[in-house]
């Protein structure tokens, strides 16, 4: 973290049990002591509770869970992504503004996210329910080298990342609905949006829109969502503090994307089929207005779902309507 306020705030962090005093704190960080005193009344606006005595000076009694961009930034452990954050407490879609900072010219890694969206956005022009402060919902602004047909495989790497750490952050068995549904018990947790500025054969820029039920009760969905719809707090009986799952999901994202970048789709597809809905059932699947039976077997290398039928014949479907 580099600015002033997260300097300040690593600084009173290695010292818990002790006092800084305003002085020290204004010659380590080269500010004058009423800037000091300033940034402490920011940290208190964030909810760092601040304990200031008299002539000794200050300490962190309490961190926050709120999510801003320095509560996020403190303790984040990536290299590119996230370091450029913009937070908002309500936004119509966190897509809609990462393609506009996107075409400013924004930074691969940078996130955009927000507590609440008026207008979240679905895949196949659904509206996506954002209710505020009890989920996650973020874009992130991808500048990869690789070609424009290779896109869909980063929704398939980001399932993946979101599984994993529900699995190991929360403690459930999520499950990848292909191309890209995280569910639980058969109900959605979390869903990804990607979207694509391409130009001839290069990529300009990924909007990669996650969003996940985190601290929503059964209720509190509408009620046409109710019987598709769970959250982690739903599947788990507890409720989960957003900054640290943040947290979580970027340095993973990151370290699985640079394995992708490096070692190509590989280890994505063994992870994905480690967590696939269904692999090994029967659905039924609806082609040019047909309809037929065929076992799930799995994702081909480039992502496709590979499935078989009652013949025995081997099919690679890229986009197709399945009953789950
Ligand atoms: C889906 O239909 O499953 C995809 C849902 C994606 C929702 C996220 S929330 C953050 C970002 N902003 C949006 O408006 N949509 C995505």
């Amino acid at each position: 973290m580099e600015t002033t306020r997260g300097k300040l705030i690593e600084i009173l962090s290695n010292h818990p049990d002790q006092y800084l005093s305003g002085q020290k704190l204004s010659e380590q960080l080269n500010i004058s002591r009423p800037a000091v005193w300033k940034h402490m009344k920011e940290l208190e606006k964030d909810g760092y509770g601040i304990e200031a005595a008299p002539r000794k000076g200050y300490k962190i009694v309490n961190y926050p869970d709120k999510v801003s961009e320095n509560t996020l930034s403190w303790g984040l452990n990536t290299a590119w992504l996230g370091q450029e954050m913009i937070h908002k407490q309500s936004v119509t879609s966190t897509q809609l503004i990462a393609h506009q900072e996107a075409q400013l010219g924004a930074a691969h890694g940078t996130l955009i996210i927000a507590d609440e969206q008026t207008r979240g956005r679905g895949r196949l022009n659904r509206t996506w329910h954002s209710q505020k402060g009890d989920g996650i919902w973020m874009s992130m602004i991808l500048r990869p080298k690789f070609e424009p047909h290779k896109s869909p495989q980063i929704t398939l790497l980001a399932a993946t990342v979101l599984a994993e750490v529900f699995k190991k952050h929360c403690g459930i068995a999520p499950q990848i609905k292909w191309p890209n549904d995280i569910l639980t018990e058969g109900k959605k947790l979390s869903g990804i949006l990607t979207e694509l500025q391409a130009e001839h054969d290069q990529i300009n820029y990924i909007v990669l829109g996650i969003g996940i039920n985190v601290n929503h009760s059964s209720d509190q969905f509408p009620e046409d969502l109710k019987d598709q719809a769970t959250s982690l707090k739903v599947e788990t009986g507890q409720e989960w503090e957003l900054k640290s799952l943040i947290q979580n999901l970027l340095s993973t994202f990151e370290k699985r994307y640079e394995e992708f970048v490096e070692e190509g789709f590989r280890s994505v597809k063994l992870r994905w089929e480690a967590f696939g809905y269904r692999i090994g059932e029967y659905v039924t699947i609806t082609t040019h207005q047909h309809e037929w039976n065929a076992l799930i077997m799995g994702i081909e290398h480039d992502g496709a779902l590979k499935v078989r039928d009652e013949d025995g014949k081997e099919h690679v479907l890229y986009s197709a309507e399945i009953k789950w």
